[in-house]
């Protein structure tokens, strides 16, 4: 297995940085000094952070280069054991039973992964800065799970690794976010290696990346590899109601039968699936969607009940059709939405969040949603069978009420919104999904390796 260097030695590597600059003051020769310090480090935080939210607040620009040092300090003060303990590596064998989904965010001088400017595969409403978000600190968290280290990106690596096999996403937009990511993560390997040449990853179908529906292949020619997103935002089929049915009814959710598409993505090497934003009244009932079980239409039915019996349908199609031999399947739960004051359609907003809740109590549930809960009770009930891993990266997501595009979705010359249309549910490229497809990176490598 090729080594790569460990996130440790970057943590500690930058905690040497900070060292060398407190050196002067024999901060850290006596214990007391230690305290001293931490509380020095603690108040001038609390300061900065008061004074960011001021800052934001009144209207004030944010002081970008300024915000980079006060986060160093922000980092070392609330995170500091994190940088004193060595961790095991996911990939070796001692990391076999590791929780990845159970960490902190670090503040990272390496990350970004990739710059939106030089990816062409990403939707306007995920360009954040060059939409005009004016802080780019969004981009410069790693997830470091609590109890080892994931293995460093690399995008050469992980094409190597799905040389002929192909990559699937399932899902709605937020899907549809984490794919684009994986797609800048990788092509940003290959344009640092070779001249830009618009023929080495193309559309299969020749089909430009805009917002449309249906489905998009992008191939890395040089590895015959394909990364491929669905847009199947129920997972299971929607489609014409029964004959005769009443008026109401404009379409019906067949919650015992996939999405048509699913004989295209059964074959597929990786198959990550995600549900839950469309699961609401909104895009269903009201929109004259009722649900369907076999020729029976059942007006009665409500929409949590529907979704339970989607994500079982999408579990036992899985154990049935998709050959576990070939095919890892991955299903991401729900992505938490951070809308303030109000939801998406009542003017909440997210614009002033610039930093993530790095507090050592996860996010709880107000920021989860009831899909969470329900796919955790549904995936417990049948894992014993199942062969589905679980991306779960809602609780890790809950913590980066910075990472959505607020106002700045609309695209460079319309961008920022009205302050009451805000996207606080999509995420910000480079951003949150990086970091989902960093663990997915570590989960194919660590399979890799298992199967030789
Ligand atoms: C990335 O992976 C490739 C292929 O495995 C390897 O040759 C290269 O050295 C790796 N790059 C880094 C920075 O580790
Ligand atoms: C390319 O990959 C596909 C599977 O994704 C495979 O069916 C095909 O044979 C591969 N082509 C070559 C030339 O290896
Ligand atoms: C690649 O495509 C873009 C957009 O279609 C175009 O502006 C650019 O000139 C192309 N580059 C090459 C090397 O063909
Ligand atoms: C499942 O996939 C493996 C590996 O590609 C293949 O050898 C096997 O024949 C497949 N099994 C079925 C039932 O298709
Ligand atoms: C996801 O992680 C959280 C916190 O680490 C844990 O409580 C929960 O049981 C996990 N859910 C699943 C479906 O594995
Ligand atoms: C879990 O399975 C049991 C037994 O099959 C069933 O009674 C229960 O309702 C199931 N729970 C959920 C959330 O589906
Ligand atoms: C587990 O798998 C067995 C055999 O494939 C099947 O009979 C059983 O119904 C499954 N149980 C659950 C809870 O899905």
């Amino acid at each position: 297995m090729v080594k790569n260097p460990s996130h440790q030695d970057i943590d500690s590597s930058t905690y040497m940085t900070i060292l060398k600059k407190f050196k002067p003051f024999k901060l850290f020769e006596p214990s007391l000094g230690i305290l001293g310090f931490l509380f020095i480090t603690v108040c001038i935080v609390f300061g900065f952070v008061y004074l960011d939210y001021r800052n934001v607040v009144t209207g004030g620009v944010f002081r970008f280069s300024n915000g980079i040092e006060r986060l160093k300090w922000l980092k070392f003060g609330s995170n500091s054991e994190v940088y004193s303990t060595k961790k095991i590596d996911f990939l070796s064998v001692d990391g076999d039973g590791c929780d990845v989904f159970e960490g902190d965010w670090l503040w990272d001088e390496k990350y970004p992964l990739y710059q939106s400017t030089d990816c062409r595969f990403l939707d306007g409403g995920f360009r954040c800065s060059e939409n005009g978000r004016p802080d780019l600190l969004y981009t410069k968290w790693r997830w470091q799970p609590k109890d080892c280290n994931l293995p460093r990106f690399n995008g050469t690596r992980m094409l190597e690794s799905m040389k002929n096999k192909r990559i699937v996403f399932v899902g709605d937009s937020i899907g549809r976010n984490q794919w684009e990511s994986l797609l800048c993560m990788l092509s940003s390997t290959i344009t640092s290696t070779k001249e830009t040449d618009n023929d080495s990853i193309y559309e299969v179908n020749g089909n430009p990346i805009t917002k449309h529906k249906g489905f998009l292949v992008f191939k890395f020619r040089d590895y015959n590899s394909t990364i491929e997103y669905y847009r199947a935002p129920f997972l299971v089929l929607q489609s014409r109601p029964p004959p005769n049915s009443p008026l109401d009814i404009r379409t019906t959710l067949k919650l015992d039968q996939m999405d048509w598409s699913s004989a295209k993505w059964r074959d597929a090497d990786v198959l990550v699936f995600n549900t839950g934003h469309w699961w609401n009244n909104e895009k269903t009932i009201k929109g004259g969607c009722y649900f369907q079980e076999g020729e029976k239409v059942n007006m009665e039915m409500k929409v949590e009940t529907a979704y339970k019996k989607a994500l079982e349908t999408v579990i036992a199609w899985v154990d049935k059709q998709v050959n576990k031999t070939k095919t890892q399947v991955f299903f991401r739960t729900y992505a938490p939405v951070h809308f303030r004051r109000g939801s998406w359609r009542s003017g909440g907003n997210c614009h002033q969040e610039t930093l993530p809740n790095l507090g050592s109590s996860p996010e709880q549930p107000s920021t989860t949603s009831p899909q969470y809960h329900i796919f955790k009770d549904i995936i417990s009930n049948s894992s014993k069978n199942s062969s589905m891993n679980v991306l779960n990266t809602t609780i890790m997501s809950a913590r980066r009420k910075d990472g959505h595009p607020s106002l700045y979705y609309l695209g460079p010359m319309m961008s920022p919104a009205a302050v009451h249309r805000q996207d606080c549910s999509h995420w910000c490229l480079p951003g949150v999904p990086d970091a989902w497809n960093e663990i997915l990176y570590a989960f194919v490598l660590k399979q890799a390796a298992v199967s030789g």
